[in-house]
């Protein structure tokens, strides 16, 4: 049961007040002015906004591949721009799965070696865990039949499913996904959804970027850029049942 209920649980992620510039010849962009929010253990967020607004800039902040020009970002109450690099890096590993818009997979390398990377870098996991891994993490999101297939022997919504595998395959508190249902159909977007509220009952932190407004109404919490700035952050009590959605999908017409 999935609940809104945030008093009693932990924050896992804290932006106090982020900013975010880039300097292009001589030209200054303020992607992110300003942004400060809470997010606490177990919520699904989804993040909004026009195309420019910031989202994948904010999103990179959150998963520790760039640093605020501005203002603090505590993960588990830890600052991460006081770590040093080696520390940030690990920590990324450990805590955060990533799904890359454009899947970043590696090209004409099998599913099971494109899960089995983030572990590359424990050297505390052998090599037969770190298959075993790989092989669990593809079947959870449904690919245990295409486990030898390589990135460019797959359909885009199986490529998704192993970038999901990837983001999954350390066990991480917090996944991050960048329109992990951009490119996809319907019923493969749906597919999707129900793998995310499933990784969300399981207890995990979601947040999911998102050009679909419909996709709000099956997270716990919407919050929605304008310019760099929140315009708006409202929790959501009725959360719908992606399941229940895509079993009431009309046929597609080609079944
Ligand atoms: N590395 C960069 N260098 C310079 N400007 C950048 C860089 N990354 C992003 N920007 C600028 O920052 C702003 C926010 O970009 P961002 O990619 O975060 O938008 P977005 O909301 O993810 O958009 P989309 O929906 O199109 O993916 C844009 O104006 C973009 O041009
Ligand atoms: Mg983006």
């Amino acid at each position: 049961m999935v609940t809104n209920n945030n008093e009693d649980r932990k924050v896992v992620i804290e932006l106090q007040d982020v900013h975010r510039d880039f300097i292009v010849g001589d030209e200054t962009v303020h992607a992110l002015r300003g942004v400060s929010f809470k997010i606490h253990e177990g919520e699904f967020v989804t993040i909004m906004g026009k195309s420019g607004s910031g989202k994948s800039t904010l999103l990179n902040q959150l998963g520790c591949l760039d640093t605020p020009s501005n203002g603090e970002y505590y993960l588990d109450g830890i600052s991460v721009r006081r770590m040093k690099k080696s520390e940030r890096a690990v920590l990324r590993n450990r805590k955060i799965g990533f799904v890359f818009q454009n899947y970043n997979l590696l090209p004409k390398t099998t599913s099971i070696e494109n899960v089995e990377l983030p572990l590359m870098y424990n050297p505390g996991i052998s090599a037969r865990v770190r298959r075993e891994r790989a092989i669990r993490a593809l079947e959870a999101v449904g690919l245990g039949d295409r486990l030898y297939h390589k990135s460019n022997q797959m359909s885009g919504g199986q490529m998704q499913r192993v970038a999901i595998a990837r983001a999954l395959v350390n066990n991480p508190a917090v996944l991050l996904a960048d329109e992990a249902t951009g490119n996809l159909d319907t019923r493969t977007s749906f597919e999707i959804l129900v793998l995310f509220q499933k990784l969300h009952a399981e207890g995990r932190t979601i947040i999911f970027v998102t050009h679909n407004p419909d996709i709000a109404n099956y997270s716990s919490r919407n919050i929605v850029l304008r310019d760099g700035k929140i315009r708006s952050d409202e929790m959501n009590d009725n959360i719908l049942s992606a399941a229940k959605s895509l079993a009431e999908l009309p046929p597609s017409r080609d079944d």
